[in-house]
């Protein structure tokens, strides 16, 4: 990461690496301030990020080796990407980076984050710094002078990325404006993507599996039953509860293409959306068998199944690792869209997006318990989400 203290880059940084775990990708995110307080201790003022502090210099360029040297340690044993969360807005710190990357190996690249607007850097300011362990000795006024001070010292030695420094992402004013240098690899274009949707709009989020089903009542799995008589009733319970809650006022429903998400969405006076991506997994020659059928039908699936459920694939169907690639542009919408959120789904589909929303390991995302009749309240915080879950119907 580069760009000035108070950008959004922990923020970006952290997205971006719920974003890669969640689809495979082994991530993990090195915040300098982090190693900085471990080794000397949190409370520094203004005067110690101060470019003329020769002392404060040498100290600082202590914990960025100490952090870099971590991070290749951990990318030689376990790592598919890296974040360093750190300023690094000097030219001489990003030739230390990439000459470290090029004789490991690693391909560096540099992301960018610069926010023009005063009112958001004020809010970052406020929502995140005043409460840093950093700040524990000042009042919240004394901290944002001293913070505004510290991000002084860094505008006056800040040189942006230039055109000769290698490969880039310029990410500006939370992606009004995106600028691109050499970004072609996979992960790159995974990167860029997702970038391009990252708008950081925060909203809250409800999710709830459609009403019981005609083979809910019979235990069979997939197909496109309606419902049965109790799923009415909390379809009718849901759009009730939508119409009581003001900060459902402007929510915008999201459903899969099967019947039941769509008459459990019917009754809710609201813009409906509808998204094949939110359809049920596939259990191919499973579809409409009981879990008993196919332990004694099919005994080596259901062994199979058991014993990673995570990757198993139905025969002619999918797997949870399938069903995150397939969710992918749902999340891309959620990042995207300003207006809060009710999903209306389906057990395994949900597990998989609500797994992304909590930066939850996806491995163990087909054990989360999404029960029937349930609401899931998220409601984002800074950097994760708070949960409640409000049973409609008993
Ligand atoms: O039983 C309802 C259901 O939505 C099925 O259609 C689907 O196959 C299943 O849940 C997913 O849950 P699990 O992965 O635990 O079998």
């Amino acid at each position: 990461m580069v760009g000035l203290p108070a950008r959004g880059k922990t923020y970006v940084a952290r997205k971006i690496a719920r974003y890669l775990s969640w689809s495979g990708r082994r991530t993990r995110l090195f915040n300098a301030g982090d190693y900085r307080r471990v080794m000397l201790g949190a409370q520094h003022t203004h005067e110690f990020f101060s470019p003329e502090n020769a002392e404060g210099k040498a100290s600082r360029l202590a914990v960025a080796k100490a952090a870099l040297d971590e991070m290749f340690k951990w990318l030689r044993l376990d790592g598919d990407v890296s974040i360093y969360d750190a300023t690094n807005t000097t030219r001489a710190r990003r030739d230390l980076i990439r000459e470290q990357c090029e004789s490991e190996g690693v391909r560096p690249l540099f992301v960018e984050i610069i926010c023009t607007n005063e009112a958001e850097i004020e809010a970052t300011i406020r929502e995140t710094k005043v409460a840093s362990p950093d700040y524990a000795f000042l009042s919240a006024d004394e901290a944002v002078q001293d913070f505004r001070n510290r991000i002084a010292h860094y505008a006056s030695a800040y040189e942006p990325v230039g055109e000769d420094e290698g490969d880039f992402i310029k990410y500006i004013d939370k992606g009004a404006k995106l600028i691109l240098k050499n970004v072609h690899d996979d992960l790159g274009q995974q990167l860029v993507r997702f970038l391009l949707n990252l708008r950081g709009t925060r909203k809250s989020i409800w999710l709830t599996r459609h009403g019981e089903s005609m083979w809910n009542r019979s235990n069979l799995i997939g197909g496109d039953p309606d419902l049965s008589p109790s799923g009415r009733i909390f379809a009718d319970r849901l759009a009730e509860f939508v119409n009581e809650h003001e900060a459902m006022r402007d929510v915008v429903v999201w459903t899969s293409m099967l019947k039941r998400t769509i008459q459990t969405a019917s009754k809710i006076a609201r813009p409906q959306q509808v998204f094949h991506q939110l359809d049920e997994i596939n259990a191919g020659i499973c579809e409409g068998m009981s879990y008993a059928d196919i332990r004694q039908k099919l005994p080596e699936e259901a062994v199979a199944r058991a014993r990673d459920k995570f990757r198993y694939r139905y025969p002619r169907g999918e797997s949870y690792q399938d069903l995150i690639e397939r969710v992918v542009p749902v999340v891309l919408a959620y990042e995207r869209e300003p207006r809060p959120l009710l999903v209306v789904g389906h057990q395994a589909v949900l597990r998989v997006f609500y797994t992304y929303l909590m930066g939850a390991s996806p491995e163990g995302c087909p054990h989360v318990s999404i029960p029937l009749h349930t609401l899931i309240e998220l409601s984002p915080r800074i950097y994760d989400c708070s949960e409640e879950r409000i049973a409609l119907l008993q």
